[in-house]
């Protein structure tokens, strides 16, 4: 049969297979779809293979399926903003906050979260990138962004040379993973921000790059949504600082949605144009 096949179809049947989701690893076990979510075991990591970066941005990946998750019921925060502002205020270096944060139990996600995700990557670089808050993979090793979506997005800022092993460092605006994974409460951000805010001030980066809609909203105080707001330069200004700030969509939705890969792509050849300015 394959005599019949050009090498053009082979490579576009296997272009298909990679699309479909056919190289990506979901769990070390089977899944049964039919247990209900609570007994869903976690997600695996997809291992990312060689060409990755070149795979990432030229085919689109499938996007792990949805799992309705019932939401978890936020537990109080026992503190309250005023309380998060000062602890942050008085923190004078990064170990500091780092500090103060680990030992901080005013946050009711802490009461679920294994671990305080403080950062990741190079102290000091020009570029500093905001996501949202941990998932499952991040609790479990104390680091932003090593789940699957956090492999698309180092695929991605690869191919633009930007690694956070030489000039990229990461946070999130919550350090601690919201039970299943549901969205960050208004609370919860609320009390969050003075952490996050005085994390920016500290780690005084050039350049900001702000990664989905609550990232965005947060610390560019709009209402504009990230599909909007996606690619077009910002400023963000607190603390006496103003500092460029480009909203990107979040690799998690990119992952749902493998069309939007392009815009992203676009997104971060803005990004890499400004850098070489
Ligand atoms: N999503 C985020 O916004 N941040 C992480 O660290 C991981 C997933």
């Amino acid at each position: 049969m394959t005599d019949s096949l050009s090498r053009a179809d082979i490579v576009d049947m296997l272009r298909q297979h990679v699309e479909a989701g056919c190289t990506d690893m979901l769990a070390d076990a089977p899944i049964d779809h039919f247990s209900t979510p609570e007994s869903v075991p976690e997600a695996a990591p997809a291992p990312i293979m060689a060409d990755a970066a070149a795979e990432a941005i030229a085919a689109p990946s499938s996007a792990q399926p949805d799992i309705a998750k019932p939401e978890a019921p936020a537990q109080a925060n026992a503190a309250t903003d005023a309380d998060t502002q000062a602890l942050a205020a008085a923190a004078d270096g990064l170990d500091d906050l780092r500090t103060a944060m680990e030992n901080f139990d005013g946050c009711g996600l802490k009461k679920t979260a294994k671990n305080t995700v403080f950062c990741d990557g190079v102290r000091g670089a020009k570029i500093m990138l905001i996501g949202e808050a941990p998932g499952g993979d991040e609790d479990r090793e104390g680091k932003p962004f090593v789940g699957r979506s956090g492999q698309l997005l180092d695929a991605m800022l690869a191919a633009i040379g930007v690694n956070r092993a030489e000039n990229l460092y990461i946070s999130n605006i919550i350090a601690w993973r919201p039970p299943g994974n549901r969205t960050p409460s208004a609370d919860e951000i609320a009390l969050c921000k003075p952490f996050i805010a005085r994390h920016i001030a500290l780690a005084k980066p050039d350049i900001l790059l702000l990664v989905g809609n609550i990232s965005n909203k947060t610390l560019l105080e709009t209402e504009t949504g990230i599909t909007k707001l996606r690619g077009q330069w910002q400023n963000y200004q607190a603390d006496g600082l103003s500092i460029p700030a480009l909203p990107l969509l979040h690799p998690a939705y990119v992952l749902r949605r493998p069309e939007t890969k392009s815009d992203y792509w676009q997104d971060l050849c803005g990004l890499k144009t400004r850098l070489a300015d």
